[in-house]
């Protein structure tokens, strides 16, 4: 294993403050938080839901990371990026078509020498975590196993950590977070760290309204109280994880444009989408601070555009 000391000692991620006409026009201040640039491969919430989990399978000894994820997914990207770089195994879980099995997410995933084991989506769904390792015989006596999106309690400090370090950077805590939502673990650890009126707002990617339940769930199961600070919105996951519409790719496609910030279709795309349309809305009071949180998964533009044409710039 290799020295995990670039995990406790990395540089913050640049708070960079954007000019956007919605914002402007409003006196409203707008800040990116560009997670996507503190690693090439573990990018975003990645590198902060993996770090503690790395820094504790480093203390057990353990040599081997074990996780799951669809065919595109960010989350096995990083654990085989992680893995490659601090000298862990991997393996991956994959759900999907067969069709899917030569794409771009896992081809570099196998470059990092992941060992993909693929599964069907119903074994994914029915029998997640251990029953499904032991049903496809995957050893994990010296293995750390991650669930889909490094979902555990072990990736909310990370999360929390990404809060205090813009706080720090600022000065003071902002007026709100925004930040997409997949499996809720992001927003849940960011709660842990917010103080004073600091409110995060957690943009749902999936449809089905459940995500607040989700954290609040994994708040309980981690032994953190929630507080009233944060929620979940629910109306802009453009039909459903991976949907898409023409207006999505329009304004993703703009917001590179005018601001050199580029987002991805899944989650950040729709998530910097909820921010526009709130301040178009007049949701914000004047004088609001707005840090949008860029949680990465550029990674997965490449495999949108293979699927969906060339239509994200
Ligand atoms: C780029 C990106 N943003 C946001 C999320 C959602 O994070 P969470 O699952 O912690 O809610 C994910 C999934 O991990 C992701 O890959």
């Amino acid at each position: 294993m290799k020295n995990l000391d670039l995990l406790l000692h990395h540089p913050p991620s640049p708070l960079q403050t954007v000019e956007h006409e919605v914002f402007s026009e409003r006196g409203l201040q707008l800040l990116v938080k560009r997670d996507d640039l503190l690693h090439p491969h573990v990018s975003g919430n990645k590198w902060r839901k993996l770090k503690h989990n790395l820094l504790e399978a480093q203390r057990l000894g353990l040599t081997r990371l074990v996780t799951f994820g669809g065919a595109y997914s960010n989350h096995l990207v990083a654990v085989a990026a992680a893995g490659l770089a601090f000298g862990f195994d991997t393996v991956g879980v994959v759900s999907g078509e067969p069709s899917s099995r030569g794409n771009t997410t896992l081809s570099f995933a196998k470059e990092c020498r992941m060992d993909l084991v693929f599964t069907s989506r119903a074994n994914m769904r029915d029998k997640p975590g251990p029953e499904l390792l032991q049903l496809l015989g995957i050893e994990t006596a010296d293995a750390l196993v991650l669930p889909q999106g490094g979902a555990n309690c072990l990736a909310l400090p990370g999360c929390r950590e990404l809060v205090e370090e813009t706080v720090a950077q600022l000065g003071h805590a902002p007026d709100y977070f925004i930040v997409p939502c997949g499996t809720g673990a992001t927003l849940a650890g960011m709660h842990t760290g917010l103080s004073g009126s600091c409110q995060a707002l957690g943009v749902a990617v999936l449809k089905g309204g459940f995500l607040q339940n989700e954290v609040e769930k994994l708040l309980a199961a981690c032994g953190d109280k929630p507080t009233s600070n944060w929620k979940v919105l629910d109306s802009y996951h453009f039909g459903g994880y991976a949907k898409w519409t023409p207006e999505l790719i329009g304004f993703i496609n703009d917001f590179k444009e005018k601001t050199g910030i580029p987002l991805d279709p899944i989650y950040t795309g729709k998530a910097f989408f909820a921010a526009v349309d709130l301040a178009e809305k007049g949701f914000f009071p004047e004088g609001t601070s707005i840090v949008l949180v860029h949680t990465g998964g550029l990674q997965g533009i490449a495999g949108f555009n293979e699927r969906f044409g060339n239509i994200v710039s």
